[in-house]
């Protein structure tokens, strides 16, 4: 039952105030409600491309909601992982689960709480998405990321396009290294409704 009200309402988000409160709303639900019931594999697939192209820790997973990338970042062996998100509500949630080392709320359209060159890495999954975050982030993902660190960041495809996330890429070409854009698709086969083909890529690249 990928049709979901909330599912609905999250790609209807305008502005970053009107995350706080739809999150906040959604956090004690989200999942069991949303990512169990929609067989979501994004988390996982997010993990698995970080850690298989070689991603090390410390590791910030940026949108991190109730940590269910870190989660997977964990079970594929990585401690040092740290969280930031816009909703406490969900960070809440994902305190919870004592997979993070440091939790922090933060607006990724700011500036982090975060000094430079912080992070051999940076993990995202399901945050640039419509009506969430766009490509504009990137330079403050890239200001918090060691040289030569890896981010793994998953972007849905309507919003790739609609948001200029190829533009910004091209842009940064002077200051990323090993740019890849596997494709996959968002949700399991035990997914049904609107969104359950809802595909994107996870764009994998180096800070130079
Ligand atoms: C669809 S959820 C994804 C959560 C988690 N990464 C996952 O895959 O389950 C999107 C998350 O992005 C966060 N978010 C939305 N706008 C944000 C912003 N401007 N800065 C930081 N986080 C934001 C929301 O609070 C929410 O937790």
């Amino acid at each position: 039952m990928t049709k979901s009200p909330m599912l609905e309402d999250a790609y209807a988000l305008r502005t970053p105030q009107d995350s706080v409160k739809l999150y906040a709303d959604w956090a004690g639900s989200y999942d069991s409600d949303f990512a169990a019931a929609n067989d979501y594999q994004l988390p996982r697939l997010v993990a698995e491309h970080y850690v298989r192209a070689g991603g090390q820790a410390p590791v910030l997973d940026v949108g991190a909601g109730t940590g269910l990338c870190g989660e997977e970042l964990k079970r594929l062996g990585m401690s040092d992982i740290d969280a930031t998100d816009i909703s406490q509500d969900m960070l809440d949630v994902a305190a919870d689960k004592s997979v993070y080392r440091r939790l922090f709320t933060g607006d990724l359209t700011q500036r982090l709480d975060a000094q430079d060159n912080t992070y051999a890495g940076i993990v995202s999954s399901g945050t640039f998405t419509t009506g969430h975050v766009g490509p504009e982030a990137f330079d403050e993902l890239l200001r918090v990321t060691r040289p030569g660190g890896l981010l793994a960041i998953s972007i849905n495809a309507k919003h790739y396009q609609a948001a200029g996330f190829e533009a910004k890429l091209k842009a940064l070409s002077g200051a990323i290294t090993d740019l890849t854009l596997p494709q996959e698709r968002f949700y399991g086969p035990d997914a049904n409704g609107e969104h359950k083909n809802d595909k994107g890529v996870i764009a994998l690249f180096r800070k130079s």
